[in-house]
C-alpha cells in the first residue's frame, strides 16, 4: 500500500457531514490509502496519515521536528497559524525545546494538578452559577466552557483575577490570526509582552505558587539552566494558546456528544465513576480536533502504510487515528467505559500536551458538576443544527445551546 497515484490529490482539510459525524474520507484512507497526498490550504502539498500505527510512529520518532516553517518543508496556510507551537523560537524544537520542557514539565507534577482541583471546582462553580442565574437556555459554550479553561491558565500563570479578561482577549486574537487585522494582531501582541513583562518583575519581588515564579527560581539559582525574560513570555504565551481553546472547545464538545444521545448522560448520573472514562472517549470521539499534527520526515520512514522519503512533510491525522477499528474495538461507537483507551489526542512523544493532566482535570471537573447541579440538561436544539467551529489548528462548535 503506498501513496495515492501521482493524479490523486486531495484537498484538505476535509469537510464533515455534520458537526458530531466524522469525515468519510479517515475510514476509506485508513484502508485504502493510508499515506495520502493533500493539498493545504496554503497550496502546498503534505503527505496525510490516518493510521493509529503509522501516527504513533512518526510522533514518538525524536527524529521529526514540529515546524512546517523551516527548509522546503510545506506551509500549512499563508497565514502563520503556527504561532509558538510553530514558530522558529529558540524553545520551539531541538535541544532549546528539551531545556524547555524539561523546566515546565517540573511544574506539571501529578501532585500539583490534585492540589490545584480545589480552585478549579470553585473557579467552575462560579462560572456555572452566572449561568444558571441568567436562566435556560443557555449557551454552554459562551457561558462556562470558554471562561474556565482562561482563568485556570490565569490561575498557573499567577494572574490575579481582575486581569483575567483581558487575557481572554489576547488569546482569542492570537490563535486566530486569519479572523483579525495585522494592526489589532501586532498591537496585542505588543500589549502582552508589556503586560507580561511587569507580571514577571512583579513575581520576581513578590513571588507566588505559580508556574512563572517557580520558572524564576530555576533561573535565578542555576547558572547553565537559565530561562531567559523573553523565554518566560514566550512560554506564558505558548501556555495561553496552547492551552485555553483546546480545552475550551473540548469541553462544548463534551457536553454536546453527551447530550446527542440521553442515554449517555443518564449513564453517567447513575454511575459517576464512568466520568474519567467517559472525559477519554471524548477526547477520542471527538471529528473536529483541527488539521492535525504536523511533522517534517528527515530521514526515509518505512510505516505499515507505505514508506515516507525523507523531505516529506506529514500530517498526523488524530481524528482518523483515534477511529482505528484495529485498535479500538467497536471505534464509531463511543462506550463511556472503554479501557484501555491509547488516543492520541494529546499527540505523542517529544512534543506531547505538557497540559494533558491540566486539561484532563478541567474536563472532569466541568463534567461533574454539570451533573451535580444540572442533572436535567438536554441540548435545547437538534443535534443536527448544531454548527462547526473549523479551524485550522483545532475545531470547536460555534455554540452549544442548553436547557435545563
Ligand atoms: C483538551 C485540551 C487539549 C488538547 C486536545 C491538547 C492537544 C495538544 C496536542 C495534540 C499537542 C501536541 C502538538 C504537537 O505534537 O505538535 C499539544 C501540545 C501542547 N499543549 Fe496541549 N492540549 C490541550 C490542553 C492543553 C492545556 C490545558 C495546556 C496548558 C495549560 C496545554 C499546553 C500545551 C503545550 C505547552 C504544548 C506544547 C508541548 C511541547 O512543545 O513540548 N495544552 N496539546
Amino acid at each position: 500500500m503506498t501513496v495515492e497515484s501521482n493524479d490523486t490529490i486531495l484537498d484538505y482539510p476535509f469537510s464533515n457531514p455534520s458537526a458530531l459525524e466524522a469525515a468519510p474520507e479517515w475510514e476509506r484512507l485508513r484502508t485504502e490509502c493510508p499515506v495520502a497526498r493533500i493539498r493545504l490550504p496554503s497550496g502546498d502539498e503534505a503527505v496525510l496519515l490516518t493510521r493509529h500505527e503509522d501516527v504513533r510512529a512518526v510522533l514518538s520518532d525524536r527524529r521529526f521536528q514540529r515546524q512546517l516553517g523551516t527548509s522546503d518543508a510545506a506551509r500549512i496556510s499563508n497565514e502563520d497559524e503556527g504561532g509558538f507551537l510553530g514558530g522558529e523560537v529558540s524553545i520551539a524544537s531541538g535541544e532549546g525545546h528539551e531545556r524547555w520542557r524539561k523546566l515546565v514539565g517540573r511544574y506539571f507534577t501529578a501532585r500539583r494538578m490534585i492540589d490545584m482541583r480545589p480552585q478549579i471546582k470553585a473557579t467552575a462553580e462560579g462560572f456555572l452559577d452566572g449561568m444558571i442565574k441568567k436562566g435556560s437556555p443557555a449557551d454552554l459554550s459562551a457561558e462556562f466552557g470558554f471562561p474556565l479553561p482562561v482563568w485556570v491558565i490565569g490561575m498557573l500563570l499567577g494572574i490575579p483575577e481582575a486581569d483575567r479578561n483581558i487575557f481572554r482577549r489576547w488569546s482569542e486574537i492570537m490563535l486566530n490570526v486569519s479572523r483579525f487585522s495585522q494592526d489589532e494582531i501586532d498591537s496585542s501582541q505588543a500589549e502582552f509582552m508589556e503586560y507580561f513583562t511587569n507580571h514577571v518583575a512583579a513575581l520576581r519581588e513578590n513571588p507566588g505558587d505559580d508556574l512563572i515564579s517557580s520558572l524564576l527560581d530555576v533561573a535565578d539559582s542555576a547558572e547553565d539552566d537559565r530561562i531567559s525574560a523573553f523565554e518566560l513570555v514566550l512560554t506564558a504565551q505558548g501556555l495561553l494558546i496552547a492551552g485555553h481553546e483546546t480545552t475550551s472547545h473540548m469541553i462544548g464538545k463534551m457536553v454536546a456528544m453527551l447530550l446527542a444521545d440521553r442515554a449517555r448522560w443518564e449513564r453517567l448520573l447513575a454511575d459517576r465513576s464512568l466520568v474519567r472514562y467517559a472525559v477519554e472517549e471524548a477526547l477520542r470521539f471527538d471529528v473536529n480536533p483541527g488539521i492535525g499534527i504536523p511533522r517534517y520526515i528527515t530521514t526515509d520512514l518505512e510505516l505499515s502504510g507505505g514508506t515516507l522519503p525523507a523531505g516529506t512533510s506529514v500530517i498526523c491525522s488524530m481524528g482518523a487515528a483515534n477511529r482505528d477499528g484495529t485498535v479500538f474495538a467497536d471505534a464509531d461507537a463511543m462506550n463511556l467505559n472503554r479501557a484501555p483507551n491509547p488516543h492520541v489526542s494529546f499527540g505523542g512523544g517529544q512534543y506531547s500536551c505538557i497540559g494533558a493532566s491540566l486539561a484532563r482535570a478541567e474536563l472532569q471537573i466541568a463534567l461533574e458538576l454539570l451533573l451535580d447541579r444540572l442533572p436535567t440538561l438536554e441540548l435545547a436544539i437538534p443535534v443536527e443544527q448544531l454548527r462547526a467551529r473549523e479551524g485550522l489548528l483545532l475545531g470547536g462548535l460555534e455554540e452549544v445551546p442548553v436547557r435545563w
